[in-house]
């Protein structure tokens, strides 16, 4: 069994600071701690089109444009548990959005012809985890624009968005701690890690067990 991490920084600048991946390190951490493998995405790395209706995914379930996406959509499609790490970016990071809203569209031209339709990802459990540049205030409205847009769109892909408890029902969300002013024309946040550990590490694994249950209720070959 496997995990794949999305990391939706599209910020070049902050290399291994940005808080999306460092997020995904941490959860890469945890998974490895119970002896599942995952692989971080830094879609920092990734280039993709965004989706222009030509309709050819609905026979080959992938996109004739393009070759980052399909190589992408190959991994989240076999993977066990997947976790989207995501900034707010007022709302989304753009690369992001042009993944979600392919997914989406190869999924959303079958179940439109038949109900009974079953995506090549159907069931797969998902954790959503947010950030911004603000404190614990911001929260609720990053999950609004973060965490529910991206739930939407991975509903429509027909995954099992993990909820963290009925208020928390889309994922997580992490407050900035504090916001220093530097030499760098950028703000400088920093974060309470230890906090963030603490409800990482109950929520993915929540999510993991969704996955450990998907696979014991799976028809055996
Ligand atoms: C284009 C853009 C728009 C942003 N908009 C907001 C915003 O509306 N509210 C907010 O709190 N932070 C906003 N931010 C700040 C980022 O969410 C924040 O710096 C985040 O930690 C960056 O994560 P990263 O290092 O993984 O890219 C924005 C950043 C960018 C680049």
């Amino acid at each position: 069994m496997k995990a794949v991490c999305i990391c939706a920084s599209n910020i070049l600048h902050s290399g291994e600071h940005s808080t999306s991946l460092r997020i995904g390190v941490r959860i890469a951490e945890l998974l490895k701690g119970w002896d599942v493998p995952c692989e971080i995405i830094d879609l920092r790395n990734e280039m993709f089109s965004p989706y222009i209706g030509c309709g050819k995914c609905f026979d080959s379930r992938r996109c004739v444009n393009d070759g980052a996406f399909n190589r992408l959509y190959d991994k989240l499609t076999q993977a066990d548990a997947l976790c989207f790490v995501s900034p707010h970016y007022a709302p989304i990071p753009a690369k992001q959005a042009m993944l979600l809203e392919k997914m989406e569209q190869i999924t959303f031209l079958h179940w439109w012809k038949d109900a009974n339709y079953r995506s090549q990802m159907y069931g797969i459990p998902v954790g959503i985890v947010s950030h911004g540049g603000g404190g614990q205030w911001a929260l609720k409205s990053y999950k609004a624009m973060v965490n529910d847009t991206i739930a939407n769109a991975l509903d429509t892909v027909q995954c099992r968005v993990v909820p963290l408890d009925s208020q928390w029902n889309t994922g997580l969300s992490f407050p900035v701690h504090h916001v220093a002013q530097e030499e760098s024309i950028f703000p400088v946040q920093q974060y309470d890690w230890e906090a963030i550990d603490e409800k990482l590490k109950e929520y993915v694994r929540l999510v993991w067990q969704e996955a450990c249950l998907r696979k014991e209720a799976a028809p055996q070959p």
